[in-house]
């Protein structure tokens, strides 16, 4: 029983030792996360994972797909692009594979780099890809975010130059789960295209049932969208995460791959395609994170805490009315995860978990006000 105590405890410190080297905008310890059992009792919400997957159906795919893990697997390449593509309407030929979504936006990243000049971003925003981009010689340009925490689309495209070779649209935004409605997409990726690659990341579109832009790749030789299994699919660690585009931009993106198997692997790709399938699990996962989510926002009202609504599967909020530091006080009741993305902000992220995680989060809050 000490021995359960003391490793469970040991756990713990070695998932705060990796959040707190994540809050320093270092990369999380690759061997803290990877030792880290999911029974140290923490609530983890750090990084918008799904607390329900992956779901039954893609479990049972993975597990029998480990015998053929012996082949590389091509067709099953091809036979997930298809799949994706009858979600999507597209061909296989609209699409390429990558080992999380992630993969690809710094795939996207280094085939702009080739042509020198500058990228145009939301700041904040999903970030990680940056100082990849920016090793490879492509400068970043952030633009605020407007009052209501949405992406400036006006002042990202006054912002467009000669120089711009790509824009970078997270719609649903990372971190402040804010979107914008499908009709000014539509007006603001036909202007940006005029000039550049848009790439339009939709991680979070399937929470809500976002507007998604995926129908004006075959109108938009400039546009590019990304996909991923990470989030409504619960297949975060699994790694499979897509782009949309047309035929001749993918040719160029896959020539910058070193292996025609880049990306997933065969367990990962049988997932993918299992979970496809699983619509019940979808539509649960969808229910349980309004549930969880409106927990949590109604518990942010009550303890008077501003917060953005959000269609997402994560809650910006600001802190600053609160008594203490949240992510510390958070912390130190075993629930990872809430930290800030602003320099010099009290706005805080925090991800959605189940709805007994949101209840206990709102319950620790209450009684440290
Ligand atoms: C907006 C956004 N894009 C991409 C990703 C990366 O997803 P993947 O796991 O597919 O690499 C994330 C992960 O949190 C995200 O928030």
């Amino acid at each position: 029983m000490q021995r359960r105590q003391l490793l469970k405890k040991s756990a713990f410190a070695m998932l705060s030792f990796s959040m707190a080297r994540d809050l320093m905008g270092a990369p999380l310890s690759r061997v803290a996360s990877a030792s880290l059992p999911d029974n140290t009792g923490a609530i983890i919400l750090r990084a918008n994972e799904n607390p329900h997957g992956p779901s039954p159906l893609a479990r049972t795919a993975m597990q029998e797909a480990v015998a053929i893990s012996n082949r590389y697997q091509w067709d099953m390449n091809g036979l997930l692009r298809e799949r994706i593509g009858l979600l999507t309407n597209h061909t296989r030929e609209h699409i390429t594979l990558g080992a999380g979504s992630s993969e690809l936006l710094g795939l996207v990243c280094l085939w702009a780099s080739y042509q020198k000049g500058h990228v145009i971003a939301s700041e904040p925003t999903f970030k990680l890809w940056m100082p990849a981009a920016r090793k490879m010689g492509l400068a970043t340009q952030l633009i605020p975010l407007t009052a209501t925490k949405h992406n400036d689309l006006e002042r990202m495209l006054a912002s467009i130059n000669s120089e711009t070779r790509l824009v970078y649209l997270c719609n649903p935004n990372n971190p402040t789960g804010t979107a914008h409605d499908k009709k000014t997409l539509e007006k603001f990726v036909e202007q940006a295209c005029k000039s550049c690659i848009v790439l339009v990341d939709e991680a979070y579109t399937d929470y809500y049932d976002t507007a998604s832009l995926a129908h004006l790749v075959n109108q938009q030789p400039n546009l590019i969208i990304a996909k991923t299994f990470s989030k409504v699919y619960g297949m975060a660690g699994a790694r499979v995460g897509y782009l949309l585009a047309q035929p001749s931009l993918i040719r160029s993106l896959n020539e910058l791959q070193a292996w025609a198997n880049a990306g997933p692997s065969a367990v990962s790709m049988r997932g993918a395609l299992a979970a496809m399938d699983d619509h019940a699990f979808v539509v649960f996962c969808k229910a349980e994170n309004h549930k969880a989510k409106e927990i949590f926002c109604q518990g942010l009202a009550e303890l008077k805490i501003p917060f953005i609504p959000s269609v997402t599967s994560f809650v910006y909020f600001d802190g600053a009315a609160y008594s203490k530091p949240i992510p510390n006080f958070l912390q130190s009741h075993q629930i990872v995860g809430a930290r800030s993305f602003e320099e010099k902000s009290t706005w805080l992220r925090l991800s959605v978990g189940t709805t007994e995680e949101m209840k206990r989060v709102v319950e620790v809050l209450k009684a440290g006000r």
